[in-house]
């Protein structure tokens, strides 16, 4: 991990306090320049790193930028907890079920997670196309057969739309319904959509791995949505609204699925 990626998983487990540069080069094992230097960097990066003289430094409040330290920071002691080289984050990917399935194939772990801030080729079922500008989620998330309780697509399906419906309830406090086979609505209105996809041994029938994709409006700014689509769609929140983080919401429904 660079120093970079340290600060800030020290700044992602202490957001209720404030941290003195010299405590974060003790922990770390850095100079006080180093640490600066890091803080510098993430700033450029567009976190809000709040400065105050003889107490240090703090994530602000506002900020909601998806990262591994964030997710990681967010999960349940309780819960399946992965390493951090299994969550990849990525600003902008064709599509997070695509980069997933190369990784399954390639061998990668129950539980690896891809998350990305944008996608420019979304993919939706049926081959149709997911609108995926930033402020949604856009999460991918590899499972291996011999580690789930049922292969039957409807169960995981359903399991993964009960995982987001329940998180929204518990995190957010929004009620959205399950429209078969698996699209979240809120008022009538789409605000996630999910795509399971699986590779199968041609000779044998065994499945090797499953990936579920998950897309959510989360304060995404609709304005800017295609007008075929405007009509039809919701978001969680308006943009730079919602009172919880990206990384929370991404952190409960992983856990949730991965519980099941
Ligand atoms: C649908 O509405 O038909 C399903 C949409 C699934 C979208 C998610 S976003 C993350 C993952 N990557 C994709 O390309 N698709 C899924």
């Amino acid at each position: 991990m660079t120093s970079k990626d340290r600060v800030l998983e020290l700044l992602e487990n202490n957001r209720e306090n404030y941290i003195s540069g010299e405590a974060m080069a003790d922990s770390l094992g850095l100079s006080r320049n180093a640490i600066w230097k890091a803080i510098n960097e993430l700033r450029k990066k567009g976190y809000d790193i709040e400065a105050v003289s003889n107490k240090g430094y703090r994530l602000g409040d506002s900020n909601d930028i998806v990262s591994a330290q964030g997710i990681l920071a967010s999960l349940d002691a309780a819960g399946f907890k992965p390493s951090t080289d299994m969550i990849h984050i990525y600003d902008t990917v064709d599509s997070t079920n695509k980069v997933a399935k190369e990784m399954a194939i390639a061998g990668a772990l129950h539980g690896t997670l891809v998350v990305a801030r944008s996608q420019d080729g979304g993919r939706g079922r049926r081959d149709h196309s997911f609108f995926s500008p930033e402020g949604g989620i856009y999460m991918s998330l590899i499972l291996s057969p011999d580690k789930l309780k049922s292969l039957e697509p409807d169960v995981i399906t359903t399991t993964t739309g009960n995982a987001v419906k329940n998180a929204l309830k518990s995190l957010c406090n929004i009620d959205a319904t399950i429209k078969p086979i698996n699209d979240l609505f809120i008022d009538d209105k789409k605000i996630c959509g999910i795509l399971t996809e699986s590779g199968t041994e041609f000779d044998s029938g065994l499945v090797q791995w499953i990936v579920v994709g998950i897309g959510i409006n989360f304060d995404s700014d609709l304005s800017k949505f295609p007008s075929d689509l405007k009509p039809k769609v919701a978001s969680l929140y308006a943009p730079g609204q919602a009172p919880i983080t990206k990384n929370r919401l991404i952190a409960a429904i992983y856990q949730a699925i991965l519980a099941r």
